[in-house]
């Protein structure tokens, strides 16, 4: 998991954000929690933004 807080400019869609840290995808999930009793949180833009993740799973738009 990188550093955090991570900050990204996103495009306008659907995320799925890792919140258990696992990810060698970070911040979106890419199914290493499985086992964990994680589950990923779905994450919507209807714009580009920028985008704060603040700890796994906790995206904050700019
Ligand atoms: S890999 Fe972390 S929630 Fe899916």
């Amino acid at each position: 998991m990188p550093e955090l807080p991570l900050t990204l400019q996103l495009d306008a869609g659907t995320y799925w954000l890792c919140t258990c840290g696992k990810s060698e995808n970070f911040p979106y999930c890419n199914g290493a929690h499985k086992g964990s009793g994680f589950t990923p949180k779905q994450f919507e833009l209807t714009a580009p933004a920028t985008v704060e993740i603040t700890a796994p799973g906790e995206a904050i738009v700019r």
